[in-house]
């Protein structure tokens, strides 16, 4: 335990929106408790942000104030920066490089940064001997980097499937409420505040893809590298998809899993997925986060909470900035840089076992004869099929649900339905998980 006479940890923000101004708050209203339990103070000497004059509801008198955030990684008179701009690139990227390299210790929401930039910083930390924390980088208030570092650090971890993250699962929890189309419930949740004026990242599956790689580097140590995954979105899914995934006992969800295969490569994936409603991940609805971790000697473990927002982002940042205030110190990515597995990782060609495949084609005789050969060329065998009407002489859905098959062979099959005349536009697919 730590004494209390130990100096204050002097803390700089740098970024004054949501994340930064949670932090201050939590650093102001729970000082006394944050000072009981790590046995120093912290305070806040100084902060940056684009605009100074800007009022943010609290009073930042006291805190020195740098124009450039980058300036605050050179002052004598701060041990620990906040990263909470945000953007994998500059002032966020040198900031945070300067700061470990003039030995301070860093903690950031920021996961883009991370996922394209964080060996380097990794190597740069533990070169310095200092900390570079990012708990509050990958769901939100859930400290699933602890959880897998430290409360499972025992275990080979075999699986990890994560919802994670909040705009896409609201948008896929409410159009299953309302029956309503993926294009409505987008705005609507624009409109709400749920989701950005421009969503791409979220809906692409690129935030869940930085947040995976994470996760994958911890829990497997492999080399956190964006370019080692596949990622596919939620924004060509229809209400109907939802509708057909239920009949067959599921619900979709945008799942980032990493799982560990035979041959010992890391698969790394985001995809729409149809998850079983017997699993707790089809249970986490709304803008909440869940995610569900397999290791050897613990078998399943599951957490659930919200993943982004003021208070619960605030919250991961500042159980990190109270680790550093305690002298605790662990490995960025658990295990040193240098030892960081460079093997190849395995993509969604390698996932095997059920699909979901979704065909829009005309509404004609002779249409399943066309596709069948095609199904059977690549070894994927029907386990059933649905075909919904919509309206005379309109195209139809046709869903296939597959048994067991590899994703390269799968993929190939619906490259060659896709060019049959008889099918119109590109073939939904989706794994089934059993999970
Ligand atoms: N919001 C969440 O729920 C959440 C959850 C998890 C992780 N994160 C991550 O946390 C980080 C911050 O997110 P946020 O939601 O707090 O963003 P935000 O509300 O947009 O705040 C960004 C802050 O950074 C400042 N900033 C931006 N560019 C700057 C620059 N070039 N120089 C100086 N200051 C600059 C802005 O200054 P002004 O205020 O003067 O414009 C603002 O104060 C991001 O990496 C995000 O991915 C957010």
């Amino acid at each position: 335990m730590a004494t209390l006479d130990q100096k204050p940890l002097r803390v700089a923000l740098a970024g004054l929106g949501t994340v930064g101004i949670g932090a201050y708050k939590i650093l102001m209203q729970n000082a006394s408790v944050l000072e009981e339990r790590t046995g120093r103070q912290i305070v806040v000497t100084a902060i940056s942000a684009r605009n100074q004059s800007k009022d943010r509801g609290v009073d930042l008198a006291q805190c020195a104030w740098e124009d450039n955030p980058v300036n605050l990684a050179s002052r004598d008179d701060v041990d620990v920066i906040i990263e909470a701009m945000g953007g994998e690139n500059d002032p966020a990227y040198t900031l945070v490089k300067t700061a470990l390299e003039n030995k301070k210790h860093v903690v950031t929401a920021n996961k883009a940064l991370l996922a394209y930039h964080g060996v380097e910083l990794a190597e740069i930390a533990e070169r310095n001997n200092v900390s570079l924390c990012y708990e509050a980088a990958v769901a939100g208030g859930i400290p699933i980097i602890k959880m897998i570092r430290e409360g499972l650090g025992a275990n080979r971890i075999s699986g990890l499937y994560g919802i994670m993250n909040g705009t896409c699962n609201y948008i896929l929890t409410t159009m299953e409420r309302t029956g309503e189309d993926f294009a409505k419930v987008l705005k609507d949740a624009q409109e709400l505040g749920y989701a950005e004026a421009d969503p791409t990242l979220d809906i692409g599956g690129g935030d869940s893809g930085h947040k995976l790689v994470l996760l994958s580097a911890l829990a497997y140590g492999c080399l956190p590298d964006f370019k080692n995954l596949s990622v596919e979105g939620i924004d060509h899914l229809e209400a109907e998809d939802i509708e057909i995934a239920a009949e067959f006992g599921c619900r979709i969800k945008l799942i980032g899993q990493a799982t560990k295969l035979e041959d010992g490569r890391v698969l790394q994936m985001v995809a729409p997925s149809l998850v079983p409603k017997t699993s707790p991940l089809a249970h986490v609805d709304g803008v909440l986060n869940g995610i569900f971790v397999q290791g050897d000697f613990v078998g399943s473990s599951f957490v659930e909470g919200r993943g982004a927002g003021e208070g619960p982002t605030a919250s991961a940042i500042i159980a990190d900035v109270m680790e550093i205030a305690k002298g605790h110190c662990a490995p960025v990515f658990g295990v040193p840089s240098g030892k960081l597995e460079k093997a190849p990782t395995a993509t969604a060609q390698d996932w095997r076992g059920e699909f979901y495949v979704r065909l829009v084609v005309e509404d004609r005789p002779g249409v399943i004869a066309d596709i069948a050969p095609i199904l059977r060329d690549h070894t994927i065998s029907i386990e059933s099929l649905i075909q919904r009407g919509r309206s005379e002489k309109e195209p139809v859905n046709i869903v296939i649900m597959t048994h067991d098959a590899k994703g390269e062979d799968i993929r190939a099959a619906c490259a060659g339905i896709a060019d049959l005349p008889c099918v119109l536009g590109k073939p939904l697919l989706m794994p089934v998980l059993k999970i």
